[in-house]
C-alpha cells in the first residue's frame, strides 16, 4: 500500500521520539520515501544522525532549509507540501498541537503543515502525560484539528515517562504505519456515497441524583469505527454519541448526548431524512423513575430504586420509517447463541442485526477488537471472526451495502 508513497514524518519533542527511527524503518520497509521534519526539542530526545541514516535524507528543521526533495525552482516548504502523499506527526506534543491549531509557522514542521495540499491526509499521533492529554486546551485543539480533517490516532494506555500510568503513550510504530496505509487506501466506489447515515454510539447515562448515574461499559469504539468507515465511503454521517473519550472521525458530524431520552431527541431529528440508521449505542433499557436534584444523603436504611423503561430508539426509527430506509442494530449478550439476536431482528423490524458477545477479553465492550455474527432480513448469516473494530466496520458496511435499494 505504501510503495512509492512520499511520507513527511514530523517528530516533536517527547520521550516517544526515541521510537521514530524504528517508525521510519517500517515506512521504508513498506516501500515509502520518508522525509523527517524535526522540531528543535525533538532532537533532544532522538539523534538527527539516526533519523537521517534510516530515512537516507537529511533531517529538516529550520524554516530556511534549501536542500530537500521535490521541485528545485520552488521554496522548500512549498515543494514539500506538494511532494508529500501524507503527513504524519508522531509523537505530537501538546505544544506542537497548539501551534498547528493556531496556524503558527515558525519551523519547518509547522510551515509544511500549513502549505500541505488540502487533499493530502494528515495523521496526528499525540503522546504526552495523561493529565496533559485530558486537559481542556489539548482536547479543544485536537477537536479543532480533527474538524479540519486531520485523522487522530488515540494514544495507548500504559506506563508513562511522567511516572503516571494511563492514556498518553504513542501508539506502536506498527499501528502508525497501518493507519497511514489505511488512510492512503483508495476509498471503494461505494453505494453509500452521498447517502445520509445516522450512527448511535457509546453508553447512555441515566441520572439517579445530582452525582450518580446508571450506565454500562461501552466505550463508543465500535460505533465510531462504523461512522468513520461510512464517512470514508462518502456518506454524510451524523454520529449521536453518549459520553465517550474518543476523537471525532474526520468528516463526521458529532452530536453529544447523555441519556437515552436525549439520544432519542437528537437522533429523531434525522429519522425523516436518513437513508440508513445504525444503532451501535448501548442504550440503557431503564432509567430511575424520579431522579433527585442534589446528592441523595445516605442513612442506615436500605434504599430502593424504582426504574422505568426507556424509549427504544432503534425500534422507534424502524416502526416509523418509510420504504427504502434501512435499519441496522447490534445485539450484545454475555454468552449464548444467536437466538436473542434473531428475536431482536424480528421485534425491532431490522434489515440486519450484528450479534456480539462481551467476553471481557477480545470482544464486546471497551476493547479494540470484536467479533460479529451478521444476520440479515432474509436469514443469511455471516460470521466475522475476532479482528480490529475498524476492520469489522468495513465488513459490516459491505454487508449493509447489499441491502440498499438500487438507486
Ligand atoms: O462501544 P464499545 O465499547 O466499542 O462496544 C461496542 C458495543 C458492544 C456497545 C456494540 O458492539 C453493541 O453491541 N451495541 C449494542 C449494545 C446493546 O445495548 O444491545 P441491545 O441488545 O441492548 O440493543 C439492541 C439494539 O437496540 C442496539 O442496536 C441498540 O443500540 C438499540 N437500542 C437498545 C435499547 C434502546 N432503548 N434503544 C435502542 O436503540
Amino acid at each position: 500500500m505504501l510503495t512509492g508513497k512520499n511520507i513527511i514524518l514530523g517528530v516533536c519533542g517527547g520521550i516517544a521520539a526515541y521510537k521514530t527511527p524504528h517508525l521510519v524503518r517500517l515506512f521504508k520497509k513498506a516501500g515509502a520515501n520518508v522525509q523527517v521534519l524535526a522540531t528543535a526539542s525533538a532532537l533532544e530526545f532522538v539523534s538527527e544522525l539516526s533519523l537521517a541514516t534510516v530515512s537516507r535524507r537529511p533531517v529538516l528543521r529550520d524554516l530556511f532549509e534549501l536542500e530537500g526533495p521535490g521541485d528545485d525552482d520552488k521554496t522548500m516548504h512549498i515543494t514539500l507540501g506538494e511532494w508529500a502523499d501524507a503527513f504524519v506527526i508522531a509523537p505530537a506534543t501538546a505544544n506542537t498541537i497548539a501551534r498547528l491549531c493556531a496556524g503558527l509557522c515558525d519551523d519547518m514542521l509547522s510551515v509544511c503543515f500549513i502549505t500541505l495540499r488540502p487533499d493530502k491526509p494528515v495523521l496526528i499521533a499525540p503522546a504526552m502525560d495523561g493529565h496533559m492529554y485530558g486537559s481542556p486546551s489539548v482536547r479543544r485543539n485536537l477537536a479543532a484539528l480533527a474538524a479540519q480533517g486531520c485523522r487522530l490516532l488515540e494514544p495507548a494506555s500504559g506506563e508513562l515517562a511522567s511516572g503516571q500510568c494511563g492514556l498518553g503513550r504513542m501508539p506502536e510504530p506498527e499501528a502508525i504505519v497501518e493507519a497511514v496505509g489505511e488512510m492512503l487506501r483508495p476509498a471503494p466506489a461505494s453505494p453509500l456515497n452521498g447517502l445520509n447515515v445516522v450512527v448511535t454510539a457509546g453508553p447512555t447515562r441515566e441520572k439517579i441524583d445530582g452525582v450518580r448515574f446508571l450506565s454500562n461499559y461501552s466505550s463508543g469504539k465500535m460505533g465510531f469505527a462504523v461512522a468513520r468507515e461510512a464517512a470514508r465511503r462518502g456518506a454524510v454521517v451524523r454520529l449521536v454519541t453518549g459520553p465517550v473519550s474518543l476523537v471525532t472521525p474526520a468528516g463526521v458530524e458529532r452530536i453529544d448526548v447523555e441519556s437515552a431520552a436525549e439520544m432519542l431527541e437528537a437522533a429523531s431529528r434525522f429519522f425523516g431524512t436518513c437513508d440508513l440508521f445504525i444503532g451501535a449505542a448501548a442504550v440503557a433499557d431503564y432509567r430511575p423513575e424520579a431522579p433527585v436534584q442534589g446528592k441523595i444523603k445516605k442513612d442506615d436504611a436500605e434504599m430502593e430504586l424504582r426504574l422505568v423503561r426507556n424509549p427504544d430508539i432503534l425500534g422507534e426509527f424502524s416502526a416509523g420509517r418509510r420504504p427504502g430506509q434501512i435499519s441496522v442494530g447490534f445485539a450484545l449478550e454475555t454468552g449464548g447463541g444467536i437466538g436473542y439476536a434473531r428475536e431482536k431482528l424480528e421485534r425491532k423490524r431490522l434489515d440486519l442485526v450484528a450479534f456480539n458477545v462481551y467476553d471481557g477479553v477480545s470482544t464486546g465492550f471497551e476493547v479494540d477488537t470484536n467479533a460479529l455474527t451478521l444476520i440479515d432480513r432474509d436469514g443469511n448469516v455471516t460470521e466475522l471472526p475476532v479482528m480490529p473494530k475498524d476492520a469489522l466496520a468495513g465488513q459490516l458496511l459491505d454487508s449493509i451495502e447489499q441491502l440498499l435499494p438500487s438507486r
